[in-house]
């Protein structure tokens, strides 16, 4: 069986687990706002998915996604989830043999596109109180030469869960500029930070905004997410779309709902999961070996760095499994450091949150006597 087979059967197990505790790719499963569900309904009654959406969007949303970033003068292109708006990025911005800097860890799609483009990565290490497990202007500086084309920034980052600074940012789109690079700012978790900064106000004319709908309004399986740029640079991303149809009509009249109650529906989601980060730390910090990297995360996760058990990641993601719970090995996002972590996510109800805390100790002492590992992704 090939690999696609096997991730595919994989993932096809957990999602056909319908009682599944999914605490591992930081989606939302916290039940979704009455105008989401009439919209949805709406858009399956009215039939109007008889027809193909605008190629790059239902205008109403596109306004609507930038009206929310606050960026006058921009505009969106919508696409079916941030990440094949991302490999449009790659596609149109990726040259063979130029170079591509990210942090590690960082997501690791893109990196994928830059590398199957025939660009030269660089990651710059984060992870560890060290670098507190963020990045500084003046260490993307060093990585920077006169070959860089783009630089991924995945601010909050996944997995770590830090936001930068203004300041920070404000540095790191100067290096951006002075490099002539495009700043792909991966915006995807923006609305679980208590303050987040956007690249594109300090350097407009060369920043790419991603921003997704899978993970602040909970539409992961819906697929819906957007680039943001100044017009100029949109069109030629623009150009190079694979989705020339438009993205999911359904998913844009979600999102549109979406949009018109994100304050409140905000409000309830940021009170759940802050909470939820609370619990899982209180059963973290009574487990010995185990610790929460960075607290209170900006986003939806947390790290839990499990180095000091003297287990693998993925003897207890494979524990967890056991109880129906879905947690993240740190290999999924980073071959340096991926064998000092797990990754808990908490868009979830409360009720998960407790399940994880319940089993943990448990899942921890389950984890020393397993052998044989399953693959996992
Ligand atoms: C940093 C980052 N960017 C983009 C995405 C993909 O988002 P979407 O579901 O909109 O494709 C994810 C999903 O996990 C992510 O972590």
């Amino acid at each position: 069986m090939g690999e696609l087979d096997i991730r595919n059967r994989h993932f096809d197990r957990l999602f056909s687990n319908s009682s599944l505790v999914w605490m591992g790719q930081n989606t939302n499963h916290i039940p979704m706002h009455p105008k989401v569900r009439e919209a949805l309904h709406a858009a399956v009654d009215d039939e109007s998915f008889h027809a193909y959406a605008p190629p790059a969007g239902i205008e109403a949303l596109r306004e609507g996604i930038v009206a929310d970033l606050g960026l006058e003068g921009f505009s969106a292109l919508v696409s079916d989830g941030a990440v094949a708006a991302l490999g449009t990025a790659c596609r149109a911005l990726c040259r063979p043999g130029r170079g591509f800097v990210t942090t590690d860890p960082s997501w690791k799609w893109p990196l994928l596109f830059a590398r199957q483009a025939g660009m030269q990565i660089t990651e710059i290490p984060i992870y560890g109180a060290e670098h507190g497990w963020r990045l500084s202007p003046a260490r993307l500086a060093e990585a920077v030469d006169g070959k860089i084309d783009i630089i991924y920034f995945v601010d909050p980052n996944n997995p770590l869960g830090t936001c930068a600074s203004a300041e920070e940012i404000e540095g790191i789109a100067a290096v951006a500029r002075r490099a002539g690079a495009t700043l792909i700012h991966d915006s995807t978790y923006r609305d679980f930070a208590e303050r987040h900064t956007l690249a594109a106000r300090f350097y407009p004319e060369g920043t790419v905004t991603a921003v997704s709908f899978s993970k602040w309004l909970g539409l992961a399986g819906l697929r819906l997410g957007a680039l943001v740029a100044r017009p100029e640079l949109l069109e030629r991303i623009g150009a190079s779309s694979m989705a020339p149809l438009g993205a999911n009509v359904i998913s844009q009249k979600a999102a549109l709902a979406g949009l018109s109650v994100k304050r409140e529906w905000m409000a309830t989601v940021q009170e759940i999961q802050r909470a939820n980060q609370a619990t899982v730390k209180r059963a973290v910090d009574k487990v010995p070996g185990l610790s929460v990297a960075v607290y209170p995360s900006q986003a939806n996760f947390l790290v839990v760095e499990c180095e000091g058990t003297g287990l693998k990641p993925e003897a207890i993601v494979a524990a967890f499994a056991e109880h129906g719970i879905q947690v993240r090995q740190g290999a999924y996002h980073t071959a340096r450091f991926g064998h000092r972590f797990i990754k808990v996510s908490t868009t979830v109800p409360r009720e998960w949150a407790g399940a994880f805390a319940a089993v943990l100790p448990e899942a921890v002492q389950h984890a020393r006597g397993k052998k044989d590992l399953p693959p996992l992704f």
